[in-house]
């Protein structure tokens, strides 16, 4: 029978955070300031969604090139990353191309909408990154980001695709995300940043998971070259 779950290949993310992973179909924000590492558990997500679990999926980049995107995930794996019958990478080239090319949309996130239905009649994941979405935010009245973000969402959730999207943490703690993203996703997951005394420290926390019974709970986790390492406890932390 298929798993009604979608892991991260992450433990203690899977198995103790998440209950069991991301029930499939979730769209889920992982939200954190820069260099939390949005965009390596992210990747993490579809490439062992790819290697470990046969899911097809697709990563979209709005932070570079692809040529520039599998070279920053390259270097990070200590392997090429080639793209197969199950991966498929789009980067800002391909993005900037489609929406030039239609110049008549009402927001980027109309065109992204357009161009990820039109790559879904071709390729159909089960795993979907989009990976910054912050980077449309510019690009779009103020007025209209929760809107735009809304259609993202209803588009997503009738495609049934476990996305992932990532976004920037809002830098006052008074709340999650800038535009209230967080209030157009089935999930948040965040990667905190904090000065101690004994340096830079990295918490996750899942603050929300609609079809979960997750546990709410801090847990320190690091950068390494394999990727997101996440402790139970550490010392210290
Ligand atoms: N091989 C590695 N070993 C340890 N840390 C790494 C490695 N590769 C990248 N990093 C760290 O990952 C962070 C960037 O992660 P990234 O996912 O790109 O962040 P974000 O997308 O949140 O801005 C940086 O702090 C960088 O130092
Ligand atoms: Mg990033």
């Amino acid at each position: 029978m298929k798993s009604m779950r979608a892991k991260f290949g992450i433990e203690p993310l899977d198995d103790v955070l998440l209950n069991g992973g991301i029930p499939k179909g979730n769209i889920v924000l992982i939200v954190g300031q820069e260099t939390a590492g949005k965009t390596i558990l992210s990747w993490q997500f579809v490439y062992n969604g790819v290697k470990k679990f046969r899911e097809k999926s697709l990563f979209v980049s709005l932070e570079g090139r692809k040529k520039e995107i599998i070279e920053y995930l390259s270097s990070f794996y200590n392997r090429r990353i080639s793209e197969s019958k199950s991966l498929q990478i789009i980067g800002t080239d391909k993005i900037n191309e489609f929406l030039l090319k239609n110049d008549m949309l009402s927001s980027p996130i109309e065109g992204l909408i357009i161009l990820l239905n039109e790559v879904f009649s071709k390729f159909k994941p089960d795993r979907l990154v989009i990976d910054d979405i912050y980077f449309l935010f510019p690009l779009i009245e103020k007025t209209s980001i929760q809107k735009e973000m809304f259609r993202l969402y209803l588009f997503l959730k009738s495609k049934e695709i476990t996305t992932i999207i990532t976004t920037m943490r809002y830098w006052d703690r008074s709340r999650l995300t800038m535009f209230c993203e967080d209030n157009c996703c089935d999930g948040t997951i965040e990667l905190e940043m904090a000065e101690r005394s004994i340096g830079l420290r990295r918490y996750i926390l899942v603050h929300k998971m609609r079809g979960t019974a997750h546990l709410r709970k801090k847990m320190p986790y690091e950068i390494a070259d394999g990727g997101i390492m996440i402790y139970y406890d550490k010392e210290m932390y």
